[in-house]
């Protein structure tokens, strides 16, 4: 061996070596997630449906704890400068805060980041319902606009040259990192943000001072109301997508589940957005066009925004400011509290 070739050797042992003692191991601790032994056993909330894993990509800690290295990871996108959980903050309700998300190389995008609390029970995702699957999901976010990664191989090529991903790809898929395992390990560790420590949620459960009075009789009215006809159960999502009229005013509308669909009812229709931690996450609907929770309660309250597809089953309704305000106490029931934390990783 030249000498140069050993000296960059040793650099690169010395410097794992290092990486090794000085942080810990890259254990994935989620205490908001338990996995039983058995993984068809797997239901982390008593009041919440099963989670469906598709069998294609079982659950395991060691997948889990290698998608949350990539969820964070820059050197995944294609500019190399954002992660996934860029635009999907604690701070911001796992969304980015921003009206419309601004993606890779900058590139200004036509809608507003959604919530990652809960997407393991979302069989359709994206606003318009597009990906099919977490897995799917993934892929889509990877290669395309969000983090721009359009050669896809080319990062895979980088992360196998990264002994600490190698490894671990070996280990959990007995191969090193390709473009179809990635989007899966990214989807095992999606499926682990699960929201179910709310002040709601506490109150639900029989803890009487865990909301005040106000966000009880918001939680009335948001019956009343009929929110929950669409914002519905324990995820606050029927799943469903309705037109409720945002954007249709534009000289372009986003026609979201119409243009994927072509269906006449689906013109304008967007899903149902759970309402969990929906108190971080503004400005408000798939456009960011309405800037506080106040005025996004009212928009719904009084059925929507007219045009020609909207939803029958929005109602126009008088709503006072005290009811407003009700509705919103109880939407900030809904705060999550955020444990997310960054993972160490492996170094190049
Ligand atoms: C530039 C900001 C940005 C980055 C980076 C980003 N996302 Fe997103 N994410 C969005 C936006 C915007 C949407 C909604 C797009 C749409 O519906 O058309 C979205 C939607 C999603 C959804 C769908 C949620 C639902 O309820 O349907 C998931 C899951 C998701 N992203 C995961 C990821 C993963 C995994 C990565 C990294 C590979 C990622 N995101 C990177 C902005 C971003
Ligand atoms: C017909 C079904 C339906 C009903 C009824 C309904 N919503 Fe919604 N809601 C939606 C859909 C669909 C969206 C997203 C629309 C979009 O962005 O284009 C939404 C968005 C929202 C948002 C914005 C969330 C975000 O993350 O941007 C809030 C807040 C909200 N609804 C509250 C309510 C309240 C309060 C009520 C009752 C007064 C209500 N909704 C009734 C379907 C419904």
């Amino acid at each position: 061996m030249s000498l140069p070739r050993f000296a960059a050797l040793a650099l690169v042992v010395a410097a794992a070596f290092v990486w090794a003692c000085s942080s810990p191991e890259p254990r994935f601790e989620a205490p908001w997630f338990e996995l039983p032994a058995d993984p068809a056993e797997y239901d982390p909330i008593a009041s919440y449906d099963y989670m469906p894993i598709p069998e294609q990509n079982p659950l395991t800690w060691e997948k889990a704890s290698l998608g949350w290295q990539l969820y964070y990871d820059p050197r995944l996108s294609g500019d190399g400068v954002r992660s996934c959980y860029s635009c999907h903050t604690c701070e911001n309700g796992l969304t980015d805060g921003r009206a419309l998300a601004i993606g890779a190389f900058d590139k200004q995008l036509t809608r507003s980041a959604p919530t990652m609390w809960n997407v393991g029970y979302i069989e359709n995702l994206y606003w318009d319902g597009r990906a099919g699957s977490l897995e799917a999901q993934a892929k889509g976010a990877w290669t395309g606009g969000n983090m721009g990664a359009s050669d896809p191989e080319a990062i895979v090529v980088k992360l196998n040259q990264i002994e600490g991903y190698r490894e671990q790809f070996v280990n959990v898929f007995n191969e090193p990192a390709t473009v179809e395992n990635i989007p899966m390990a990214l989807a095992a560790y999606m499926r682990t943000l699960i929201a179910k420590n709310s002040r709601f949620d506490r109150w639900q459960a029989g803890e009487n001072d865990a909301t005040g009075a106000a966000a009880k009789r918001g939680w009335k009215l948001f019956n009343d109301f009929g929110c929950v006809e669409c914002h519905a159960g324990v995820l606050f999502t029927d799943q469903q997508f309705h037109n409720v009229g945002i954007g249709m005013a534009d000289e372009n509308p986003d026609l979201g589940r119409g243009k994927r669909t072509e269906l006449e009812q689906d013109t304008g229709a967007f899903k149902t957005p759970t309402l969990r931690d929906v108190s971080k996450s503004a400005p408000y609907f798939h456009n960011g066009s309405v800037r506080t929770l106040e005025e996004a309660v009212r928009l719904m309250a009084e059925g929507g925004l007219e045009n020609p597809w909207l939803s029958p089953k929005l109602e126009k309704q008088k709503i006072s400011d005290q009811q407003v305000s009700d509705i919103v106490s109880f939407l900030y029931s809904l705060d999550e509290p955020c444990t997310l934390t960054a993972p160490p990783l492996p170094p190049k």
